[in-house]
C-alpha cells in the first residue's frame, strides 16, 4: 500500500507540478488534500504546457483517479472553468472525484478575502485574493458550506443566512460596502449541484479501500512548508495545513498508512506575497534567477521574490514533514554563475543560528551566512544521469543532500516531463 506524500519544502512553487506528474503515470489516485485555487501548478506535456489551479496534477495521466479530499476548499466556478479548459484540448476528466465534506469558496468568501487585505493596507498578508482565508475561517467558526450542503436546500438556504448574517453587517457596517443577498448566494450555489454531483463521493472511504487493495496513492500538497498556518512564517502564510500531517486529515488517511514524504525544492527560493524571506535578493542576481527561472506567479502573475539556497529552511522541511526524500528540481536555472551562494546558517543579533528559529521576531532580524560553492557553464538539460552532470553541479547537489538532512531522489534539469534524473525511486 504505497501511500506517498509529495509536498513544497520551501514557500511554494517549487515544481511539485512537474514532480506529480512525473510520478502520475505510477500511481492509481493523485489526491489534493488542502488549499484550493491558490495553488498554481504548470505541468508541461510533450509541447503542451497546462496551468492547474484547483485540480490535482494526476488529472492528466489517463491511468489516474484526481481526487479533490475533505481538507480542500472548492470554487465551483473556478472548478468548472478548469474542468472545460481541460475538456477542449482532449484531457478526459471524468474520473475526477469530490469528497461531500470539501468546503465550498463562496462569492462573499471572495469578497471578504479583498476587502480585508486593502482594509490591512501595507500591513496585508498578499494573498491571492480567492477566498481561501475567509473559508477556512467559516470552516473553522463552523458556519460553512460543504459540498454535500448544494443537495439540502433547506439547510444551505439556512447556513448561507447564518453566514450572511453577521458578515453582511461587516461589510456594511465596516467595510462600507453593498450587503449581499442570500437568495443570490443559494441561486448560484444550487445551479453547481447537478454538474457537481457525478464527481462527488466519499473519498475517505474510495482512498482508505484503494489502500487495502494495494494501489498506489499520491497526496498532493498545495503551497509549501513554510506557508503552513502551524509550521509556517506565520502570519505570512496561507489557512491551511501543507505539511505532511496535513494529509492525513485532509483527506481522511491515518498517518500509519503514509509510507514516503518527499519534499520538493527548489535549487534556489523564492516567495510571493508578504513576509521573511532571510536570502531574497534585491540584484542582478534575484533578477537574473526571475528571468531565467521564469519565476511568475502562475495563479496571481505576480512575480516571485528570488534568492539563494536556504539550508536551514530545507532542515526546518525535513524535520517537520518527516521527509523520506528530496526532489530537486530547476538545476538548470544556476548553470552560468561562477560561484554559487548557499545560506547554511544565520546569524540573528550577532550569533549564529543553524535551526530556523521559533520567535518571529528572531527570524525577521536572521541575516543569511553564505558559503560559496563553486559553479558549471556546461547544459545541463540533456543530463540523463547524475554521472552525466558536470563535476560542480555534482558537488552542488552533494553539498544540499547532506545540509538538507535526507537523499536527494530525484533532480529536474529542464521543465519537460522527461528533464529529470531519477537517482532512487519513489515507490
Ligand atoms: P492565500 O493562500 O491566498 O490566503 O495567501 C496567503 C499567502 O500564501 C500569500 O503570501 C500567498 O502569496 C501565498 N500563497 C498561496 N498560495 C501559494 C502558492 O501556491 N504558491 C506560493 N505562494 C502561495
Amino acid at each position: 500500500m504505497p501511500a506517498l506524500v509529495l509536498l513544497g519544502a520551501q514557500w511554494g512553487d517549487e515544481g511539485k507540478g512537474k514532480a506529480t506528474d512525473l510520478l502520475g503515470g505510477s500511481v492509481d489516485y493523485v489526491v489534493r488534500y488542502q488549499g484550493g485555487n491558490n495553488a498554481g501548478h504548470t505541468v508541461v506535456v510533450g509541447d503542451q504546457k497546462y496551468a492547474l489551479h484547483l485540480l490535482p496534477s494526476g488529472i492528466l495521466s489517463p491511468g489516474c483517479t484526481p481526487v479533490i479530499g475533505n481538507g480542500v476548499v472548492v470554487d465551483p466556478s473556478v472548478l468548472f472553468s478548469e474542468l472545460s479548459g481541460l475538456n477542449e484540448r482532449g484531457v478526459d476528466t471524468s474520473k475526477l472525484l469530490i469528497s461531500g465534506n470539501a468546503h465550498i469558496i463562496t462569492p462573499y468568501n471572495v469578497t471578504v478575502d479583498k476587502v480585508t487585505e486593502r482594509f490591512l493596507g501595507k500591513r496585508k498578508i498578499g494573498t491571492t485574493g480567492r477566498g481561501i482565508g475567509p473559508t477556512y475561517a467559516d470552516k473553522i467558526n463552523r458556519v460553512g458550506i460543504r459540498v454535500q450542503d448544494l443537495y439540502d436546500e433547506s439547510i444551505l438556504t439556512q447556513k448561507v443566512e447564518a453566514a450572511l448574517d453577521v458578515k453582511n453587517q461587516m461589510l456594511t457596517k465596516f467595510y462600507n460596502r453593498r450587503a449581499i443577498a442570500t437568495d443570490q448566494v443559494v441561486g448560484e450555489l444550487l445551479g453547481y449541484a447537478d454538474k457537481l454531483a457525478p464527481y462527488v463521493t466519499d473519498t475517505v472511504l474510495v482512498l482508505n479501500q484503494a489502500l487495502e487493495q494495494d494501489k498506489v496513492v499520491l497526496f498532493e500538497g498545495g503551497q509549501g512548508t513554510l506557508l503552513d498556518i502551524d509550521h509556517g512564517t506565520y502570519p505570512f502564510v496561507t489557512s491551511s495545513n501543507p505539511t505532511a500531517g496535513g494529509a492525513c486529515t485532509g483527506a481522511g488517511v491515518g498517518p500509519t498508512k503514509i509510507t514516503r514524504v518527499i519534499g520538493i525544492l527548489k535549487a534556489y527560493t523564492t516567495r510571493v506575497g508578504a513576509g521573511p524571506f532571510p536570502t531574497e535578493l534585491f540584484d542582478e542576481d534575484g533578477e537574473a534567477l526571475r528571468r531565467i527561472g521564469g519565476e511568475r506567479g502562475v495563479t496571481t502573475g505576480r512575480d516571485r521574490r528570488c534568492g539563494w539556497f536556504d539550508a536551514v529552511i530545507a532542515r526546518y522541511a525535513t524535520r517537520v514533514n518527516g521527509l523520506t526524500d528530496f526532489f530537486l528540481t530547476k538545476l538548470d536555472v544556476l548553470t552560468g554563475w561562477e560561484q554559487i551562494p548557499v545560506c547554511v546558517a544565520y546569524e540573528i543579533d550577532g550569533k549564529r543560528v543553524e535551526e530556523l528559529p521559533y520567535s518571529q521576531t528572531d527570524f525577521h532580524h536572521a541575516k543569511p551566512v553564505y558559503e560559496m560553492l563553486p559553479g558549471w557553464s556546461e547544459d545541463i538539460t540533456g543530463a540523463k544521469s547524475f554521472s552525466d552532470l558536470p563535476k560542480n553541479a555534482q558537488a552542488y547537489v552533494k553539498a544540499l543532500e547532506e545540509m538538507s538532512g535526507a537523499p536527494i531522489s530525484a533532480i529536474g534539469v529542464g521543465p519537460g516531463r522527461d528533464e529529470t534524473i531519477q537517482i532512487n525511486s519513489f515507490l
